[in-house]
This record gives structure tokens, C-alpha cells and sequence, in this order.
């Protein structure tokens, strides 16, 4: 099988939001801390109407309904997703209602966990079914999603909620490059999750980024070696046209924009540094693992990329600024965003790198190549069109006060464990079309509606 990637996509985020202005006020920090500190605008989040199932549910009936998808033709479904509300019942079993329904029960696939990481390895799992001999011939569907809630104090305006929907199969108008992934997986305790009363991680903020970025620099260097092994001429992030990124907030994906540059720096000739990176022959004997948070090195190479930045990654990140960062999705999330910030004409042939990373850790750099042939051409208007109104739903959100987020905020943790159990959410604030928790009875077993 040829061209095998992604035929369609669906996003869901919550439509409800706090402004990011009004949380730096509400949270007495200083002005602009979040906003430009963080590069974040507006953070999308749940009230205890929602959870994972539901917001799964949400994404993968928008992809079924809006692509006709014929369940039937489904052979696999994958779930990636950190946010845990059963220790042994996946979220794929709920998913499967609604092709349990239509018959359709010979169907392959089941969550995956590592943080952030997990919708990744549902998309490589899925790519890989269709790839293998162990296919016979149906589509797959991935879904990954995450409710990231964290509690009072710095790391709660990086919070955020979404899931994505993912159609694969063959010729595909984005196709995932064989060969090339480039992964870097240790042990760390950067983020984790080990009390399981709690719906909030426990997170060392400085080590996340640290990991983050040391996780960068050796998946974008094994990444270019693989490149470099089918294209000779592969020249790293000069030979991509778009670079995605994993998004915590904004600014740190910015800052690793420009540290592939610093990477590219050093391993550039010494003899051909001065030409490509003027006025930066000082940082020559700087190394990777000592400038993590070497300000000057930061700050000179956040200069030299500013242009590369606009042109390969910002794009990719309207959807991470205005929802916040919804782990698992968070890397889709910009995907999407890449895609509708042009038109199918631009976007046919063109390369780009997308980087997912998840605490604790494992990482991959991989690539998409968006298919030249013209029958994926009409697929690719397709899926963008479908984007585009679904994206246009970010404006139809309704903003909350911080005071009144806070307050669903301690609602959801109070009764992360309460059975049975109301919530109290609101259902009228949900956009058209949106699975919600009616209730959780004394056996612990949740029922949902759709609206
Ligand atoms: N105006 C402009 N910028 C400001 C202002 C202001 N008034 N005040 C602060 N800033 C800047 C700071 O200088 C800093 O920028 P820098 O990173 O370039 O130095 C930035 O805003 C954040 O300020 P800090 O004081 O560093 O923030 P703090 O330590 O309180 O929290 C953190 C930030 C660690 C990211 C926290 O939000 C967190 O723990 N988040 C969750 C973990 C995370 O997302 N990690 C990333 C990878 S792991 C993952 O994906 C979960």
C-alpha cells in the first residue's frame, strides 16, 4: 500500500474560555506574564459536564458524521489520551458505542498512555496496521484527547481540553514519510500523574522544559541523520516548509524553533558558519547541554529565526494560543492550524517536521509530505474546508470569568470521586453536536447524552 496518512481530521475544544488578560489579573501576577511571558491568549476547559469519554465521543461522531464514513469500512480505532478516569476500562470500549450500534464490532486497536506522547503512538499504530500484513484492506481511526487541568498556582494558565479525530488509510493527502522517525524516550519525573485521588499532575516546570528541549535537540539530529540517508541534500529545517511542534504554550515553542537553529549552528563547518549565522561566531563553543537556559544563546538565536519562525511554525500555532495546550491533541491541534492557514494550492507537495513530546519521557520527530497527485489534491480541499468551519467555532466560544472558572474548577475537584453523581455543568453552553456526562450512578458507571 502506497501514500498511507491522514484522509481527514475533526477537532473538538471546549466552548467555553478564559481570557489570559483576565487570568494574570484575577491571579495578581504581573501584567503580561501569561500573555507574552507565555505567549497564550485564551484557554479553553470543561466544566464537570464533560470528561474524557465525552469529549472523545464529541470529536470521533464530528469525523463519522462530517466524512459519511461507513463503519463497517472501520477495521481499527486507537486512542491516545493521559487523562484517566478508569484504570482498566479504555476509552476506546466507550468509542465503541457508537459502532456497536451499526453492527460494527471487528475492530482492532485500544488506548495508549505516556502524557502528551499517547496520541502519537495511536497514529503510528494506526499507520502501521495499514502498513503491515496484518491489514485487511479497512481504514483506521485515531482519537486523542486530554482534559489538562492543573492546580492553583503557575502551571494553571498551561492548561487546556480538546480532542482530535483522525481518518487513515491509503492514498492519503498526507502521507507519513517511512523510514525517518527519529525517537528519544528515557526515564524522567518532569510530569506525572501518580496520585490517582487527583485530577493534577505533579510537574517540575524547569525540568519539563529542560527535557523538553534536550528531548528536541536529539530527535531533530538522529531525525536529519535518517533524511540525510534517502536526501543527501536534506539541509535540516532550510529543506522543510512547515515545523510543528508540541505545544505547552507558545513561547516554548518558539524558543525551540530557535534552538534547531542554534543545533544547526554548531553542527554547521566552522568554515561556513560566519556566512550562515553572521555575528554569531561567539557562541562557537557553547554545547547543547549547557544552555537549556543560557539566556544569550536564547536570545540570539530567538533573533536569527524570528523570519523562520512567521514562515514554518506560527502558523501552526492559532489553535494552541486560543485553547491552551490539550496534550495528546496539542501537536494536531497545530497540524490543523498549519493546514488552514493556506490554501490547498500552497500546500500541495510541500514537507514539514512535526516534533511530540510527552512527559516522563518519549519523544518523536517525524515528517509529512502532502501529497502531489490530484485525486489527493480533492481530498486535501476536502479535509481543509472541513477544517475551516470547525476551526471557525473558536469565535462562537463563550470567555468566563476567572472567578467563575476557578469555581468549576474546584467543583471538578471536589467531586473527581464523588458516586453517584449530578453534575452541574452547564449544557446550554455546549456547541450543537456535543456528547455530555448525564450522570455517574452508585457503580461507578457513566451514561452520556448528546446534544
Ligand atoms: N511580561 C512578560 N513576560 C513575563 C512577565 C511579564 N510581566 N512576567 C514573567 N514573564 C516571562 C518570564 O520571563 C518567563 O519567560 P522566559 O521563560 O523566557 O524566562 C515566562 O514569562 C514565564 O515566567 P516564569 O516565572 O518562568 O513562570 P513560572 O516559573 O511561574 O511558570 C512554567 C512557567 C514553568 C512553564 C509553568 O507554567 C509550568 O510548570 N507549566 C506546566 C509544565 C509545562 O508546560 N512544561 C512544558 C513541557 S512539558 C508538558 O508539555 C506538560
Amino acid at each position: 500500500v502506497e501514500n498511507v496518512g491522514i484522509l481527514a481530521m475533526e477537532l473538538y475544544f471546549p466552548s467555553q474560555y478564559v481570557d489570559q488578560i483576565e487570568l494574570e489579573k484575577f491571579d495578581e501576577v504581573s501584567t503580561g506574564k501569561y500573555t507574552i511571558g507565555l505567549g497564550q491568549s485564551k484557554m479553553g476547559f470543561c466544566s464537570d459536564r464533560e470528561d474524557i469519554n465525552s469529549i472523545c465521543l464529541t470529536a470521533l461522531h464530528r469525523l463519522i458524521e462530517k466524512n459519511n464514513i461507513n463503519l463497517h469500512d472501520i477495521g481499527r480505532l486507537e486512542v491516545g489520551t493521559e487523562t484517566i478516569i478508569d484504570k482498566s476500562k479504555s476509552v476506546k470500549t466507550f468509542l465503541m458505542t457508537l459502532f456497536a450500534k451499526e453492527g460494527a464490532t471487528d475492530i482492532e486497536g485500544i488506548d495508549s498512555t505516556n502524557a502528551c506522547y499517547g496520541g502519537t503512538a495511536a497514529l503510528f499504530n494506526a499507520v502501521n496496521w495499514v502498513e503491515s500484513s496484518s491489514w485487511d484492506g479497512r481504514k483506521a481511526i485515531v482519537v486523542a484527547g486530554d482534559i489538562a487541568v492543573y492546580g492553583k498556582g503557575p502551571a494553571r494558565p498551561t492548561g487546556g481540553a480538546g480532542a482530535v479525530a483522525m481518518l487513515i488509510g491509503p492514498d492519503a493527502p498526507l502521507v507519513l514519510d517511512r523510514g525517518v522517525r527519529a525517537s528519544y524516550m528515557t526515564h524522567a519525573y518532569d510530569f506525572y500523574k501518580p496520585d490517582l485521588a487527583s485530577e493534577f499532575p505533579y510537574v517540575d516546570g524547569k525540568l519539563s522544559i529542560q527535557c523538553y528541549l534536550n528531548a528536541l535537540d536529539n530527535c531533530y539530529n538522529l531525525f536529519c541523520k535518517k533524511m540525510r540517508k534517502t536526501d543527501p541534500s536534506f539541509k535540516g529545517l532550510l529543506s522543510l516548509d512547515g515545523m510543528l511542534f508540541h505545544s505547552p504554550y507558545c513561547k516554548l515553542v518558539q524558543k525551540s524553533l530557535a534552538r534547531l537553529c542554534f543545533n544547526d549552528f554548531l553542527n554547521a563547518a566552522p568554515e561556513e558558519r560566519e556566512a550562515q549565522f553572521p555575528g554569531l561566531s561567539q557562541f562557537s563553543e557553547r554545547c547543547l547541554q549547557d544552555t537549556y537556559f543560557d539566556r544569550e544563546v536564547e536570545k540570539a538565536f530567538m533573533t536569527y529565526s524570528q523570519e523562520l519562525f512567521e514562515e514554518k511554525t506560527k502558523p501552526g500555532l492559532h489553535i494552541a494560543r486560543n485553547v491552551g495546550n490539550m496534550y495528546t491533541p496539542s501537536l494536531y491541534g497545530g497540524l490543523v492550524s498549519y493546514l488552514i492557514s493556506k490554501s490547498p494550492d500552497q500546500l500541495i507537495g510541500k514537507k514539514f517536521a512535526l516534533f511530540s513530546y510527552g512527559s516522563g519521557l518519549a519523544s518523536t520527530m517525524y515528517s509529512i509530505n502532502i501529497c502531489s497527485d490530484m485525486s489527493a489534491g480533492s481530498k486535501l480541499e476536502k479535509l481543509i474546508n472541513s477544517l475551516h468551519d470547525t476551526v471557525s467555532l473558536l469565535d462562537k466560544r463563550e470567555a468566563v470569568e476567572p472567578v467563575k472558572f476557578s469555581d468549576i474548577m474546584d467543583i471538578r475537584t471536589m467531586n473527581y470521586h464523588t458516586a453517584p453523581y449530578e453534575p452541574s455543568g452547564s449544557i446550554d453552553i455546549l456547541f450543537p453536536g456535543t456528547y455530555y456526562l448525564v450522570k455517574i450512578d452508585e457503580l461507578r458507571r457513566r451514561t452520556y447524552d448528546r446534544k
